[in-house]
């Protein structure tokens, strides 16, 4: 990638910004002023920009602790997102959502830089299990478990079995293998209950740590890492 666009991808500055910075010899690639804002650089790149090195890496891979009142999406031009949470330079290096947590749902959402693996782990034949909490409005009873085991119908899919624990009388932990829009809302209201809260703790190897509070998020481990990629069949790119 030539160096102005590299830098500008980072968040340093605008185009014309950057060329000044470069064409003022604040910046090194490999260890050596570079002045040409057309240099081609590697990816990821050796930079340095006034004597500090720079976080030049282009595939990232966050978890964040999803909160209430914000959608999933890269961006929308009235409400706020998840991206919101993040520095800039997610967004501009192309860090995106795995799926789609409702605004009113809390809890652990996936963002990666490779659309591939988006791709990949959204797949239906892919199986990644998502567990959720849920509260609902009326009384959870174990011929309900019974019947998300077999399956609903739903009237546009037929849900895989998923599995239901009840955990008090208006709270349940409800595993499930694909992710289609509301899903787990459609199965409560299908067998008579509205869910009043909903909270994703994990979603295929990665669990939600309890010490990342709502609204906080980090990138992935390498071991992470390497399980996301794995469950999706993937040789990782870290
Ligand atoms: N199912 C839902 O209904 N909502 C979510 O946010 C996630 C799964």
């Amino acid at each position: 990638m030539r160096l102005d666009r590299y830098l500008v991808t980072l968040g340093i500055g605008s185009r014309t910004e950057v060329q000044k910075l470069i064409r003022s010899g604040v910046v090194t690639v490999d260890g050596n002023p570079v002045r040409d804002p057309g240099f081609a650089c590697r990816e990821p790149a050796d930079l340095t920009l006034r004597g500090e090195t720079l976080d030049t890496r282009l595939m990232r891979h966050v978890m964040l602790h999803k909160p209430a009142g914000l959608l999933t999406a890269a961006r929308d031009k009235k409400q706020p997102t998840v991206m919101d949470l993040l520095p800039p330079v997610y967004a501009a290096i192309g860090c995106m959502p795995v799926g789609r947590l409702d605004k009113d749902t809390t809890g652990l959402l996936l963002l990666s830089c490779d659309g591939e693996l988006n791709h990949r782990l959204l797949a239906p034949q892919r199986h990644v299990d998502k567990t959720y909490l849920a509260h609902v409005d009326g009384e959870l009873t174990p011929a309900m478990a019974d019947a998300f085991a077999a399956g609903l119908d739903l009237g546009d899919f037929v849900t895989q079995g998923a599995a239901l624990t009840i955990l008090e009388p208006h709270l349940a932990q409800l595993t499930i293998h694909e992710g289609k829009f509301h899903q787990v809302k459609r199965m409560f209201e299908h067998v008579g209950l509205t869910v009043t809260a909903l909270h994703r703790s994990s979603f295929g190897p990665l669990t939600l740590p309890e010490d990342l509070p709502e609204g906080q998020w980090r990138e992935l481990t390498a071991e992470e890492t390497a399980a996301v990629y794995q469950s999706a069949q993937m040789e990782a790119k870290l």
